[in-house]
């Protein structure tokens, strides 16, 4: 069954993040400036809670699907991490993580590339961290995408996340761990663990954390309104699930 609050959040930040018609922009997220280009998503506290979570280390072979602006792959870069890929399928988000490594000086160090899923790889890659902050929420499956953006946020049918779990396995080293962020509010946590259960992957819940959006802020629609506290404020919470290859 749709999840009505789901989906509502979902549109409010589609609403937010502008279509490709928006002008190019300038973000401020961790301390420091992200160039964003018109149809990138726009990193969010979604994107710091995902980043600063992650275990980025020195030395570290890292693999991040659905890069958007880049953040989350500077990061990895800056922390020390011996490979950084970032794959998207949307190619202006494949330029912006670019141009987002050079702003921040990692322009050798972080390769993009637009990719569905590990399409782009070759196939002796394999990495030690393979990360993402997918879209989110699971939609009807006969829901088509008006605009690139709207991948972002909508999987009709979960089959990216399907996908994903099927497709992950040859890029994962030995020993290497999956961390992807879902949502109890906006996601469905359980059918991901049961998917990446059918690809023989075990999780377990690595963080979580909520964040609050007033309810009026989105416009006040239905399923928010009843969702929210006594303040009128919705509590959203992130979650990292932590994978590892059986
Ligand atoms: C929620 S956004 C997250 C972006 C960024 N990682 C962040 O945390 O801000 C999801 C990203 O996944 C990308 N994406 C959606 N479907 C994809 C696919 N089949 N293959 C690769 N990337 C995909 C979208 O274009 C979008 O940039």
């Amino acid at each position: 069954m749709e999840n009505a609050l789901a989906t509502e959040v979902g549109e409010w930040l589609l609403s937010q993040a502008g279509g490709p018609g928006r002008a190019q922009s300038a973000t401020t997220l961790m301390g420091m400036r992200w160039d964003v280009l018109p149809g990138v998503w726009q990193p969010n506290p979604g994107t710091r809670l995902f980043t600063s979570w992650l275990p980025l280390a020195d030395g570290v072979r890292f693999l991040e699907v659905g890069c958007a602006a880049g953040v989350t792959c500077v990061m990895a870069a800056r922390l020390g991490c011996a490979r950084v890929v970032g794959l998207d399928i949307v190619p202006a988000a494949v330029e912006n993580t670019r141009r987002n490594a050079a702003r921040h000086g990692v322009a050798g160090r972080v390769e993009a590339f637009t990719s569905d899923l590990f399409a782009a790889l070759d196939a002796d890659d394999q990495f030690d961290l393979v990360c993402s902050n997918p879209p989110l929420v699971r939609a009807p499956g006969s829901r088509r995408y008006a605009a690139q953006i709207e991948r972002s946020v909508f999987d009709p049918g979960y089959s990216l996340h399907r996908r994903f779990f099927h497709e992950v396995r040859p890029y994962l080293a030995e020993g290497g761990r999956i961390y992807l962020l879902t949502s109890e509010t906006l996601g469905d946590p359980a059918g991901v663990r049961h998917m990446a259960a059918e690809a023989g992957f075990t999780g377990q819940v690595y963080r979580r954390e909520a964040i609050r959006i007033p309810a009026v802020v989105m416009g006040s629609p239905p399923a928010a309104v009843a969702a929210a506290d006594q303040h009128g404020i919705v509590h959203v919470d992130f979650t990292m699930l932590e994978f590892r290859r059986p």
